[in-house]
């Protein structure tokens, strides 16, 4: 299963796939979690220490390793020429960091920007990671991305199960779904859903849902707004760790067991459970 989180700045995207990538690994299915936002920080609401989080190094980052993994020769094939791609497999053994739950955290850091259309090494090698990362059974991959899918330029989610976007209440927040929603379908992304977080009332959520089912979009789950999130932040604790039985996090194990029915199908222990 492979996961991204998306949505506009601020809306929760860090909170929720680092809650949700350890209640995940609690039904004791490995994670590797990864944070593919320049300013990353998933590893506060993984709930890695600060000190393990000191020694994370952004793959991106590794000037040699970028370069060696993306300096891929030609082959030829059946009379054309293909570039292979970058190699990745060993990638998350060598540089993730573990943490707890089952959970472990590779940051894979800024994508060097070349403009439009960005061919440039890094984004190559994230798009390869995503793209070609195997996973076995029981393993998952959850992704927290910044704001813009596009910003990495098409085809980096191409090898996602599910894009999960991260709304509030609010125009701004609704409007990037559209954007999203758009590039999802260009790239073949068919699997596209919402939580609905910071929500205060049934105003909220109403607005949420109406806006959500215009545009055909599942709403699969509502995350209350809860002061306790904001204090695990303020006291650099996980949320799971801080407030385990708040009402937000009970709202994102109601959001996990959300996504793993909405993925029912592709998820092979499903049928052999009950
Ligand atoms: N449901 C919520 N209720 C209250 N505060 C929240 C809620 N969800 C997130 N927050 C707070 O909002 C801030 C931004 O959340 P974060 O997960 O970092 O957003 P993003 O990753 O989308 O930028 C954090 O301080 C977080 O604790
Ligand atoms: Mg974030």
């Amino acid at each position: 299963m492979k996961l991204a989180v998306t949505g506009k700045g601020g809306v929760g995207k860090t909170t929720i796939a680092g809650t949700l990538a350890r209640l995940l690994g609690r039904d004791g299915i490995r994670i590797l979690a990864v944070d593919a936002d320049p300013n990353y920080n998933l590893w506060t609401s993984v709930g890695i220490d600060a000190a393990a989080a000191q020694t994370i190094k952004p793959l991106l980052e590794i000037e040699e390793l970028v370069r060696e993994r993306t300096d891929t020769p030609l082959v030829e094939l059946m009379g054309s020429f293909f570039r292979l791609n970058p190699r990745v497999d060993d990638l998350a053994s060598k540089y993730a960091v573990e943490g707890p739950d089952n959970v472990s955290l590779l940051v894979a850091g800024t994508v060097n920007m070349g403009g439009q259309g960005c061919m440039c090494p890094s984004a190559a090698l994230l798009k390869s990671l995503i793209n070609h990362l195997a996973l076995e059974g029981d393993e998952a991959f959850i992704m927290d991305m910044d704001a813009g899918i596009e910003n990495l330029g098409r085809g980096t989610t191409r090898g996602m199960d599910l894009l999960l976007v991260v709304v509030e209440p609010g125009m701004r927040s609704l409007e990037t779904l559209d954007r999203i929603k758009g590039l999802a379908e260009d790239i073949g992304l068919s699997r596209v859903v919402a939580v609905a977080n910071r929500v205060m009332d049934e105003e909220d959520r109403s607005v949420v849902s109406k806006y959500l089912a215009s545009r055909e979009i599942p709403l699969i789950g509502v995350v209350p707004y809860d002061n306790e999130l904001r204090r695990a932040d303020m006291s650099s604790q996980a949320p799971l760790d801080y407030c385990p039985d708040s009402s937000a996090v009970r709202a994102i194990h109601d959001l996990k067991t959300s996504i793993l029915d909405y993925l029912r199908d592709l998820l092979p222990s499903a049928e052999s459970g009950s």
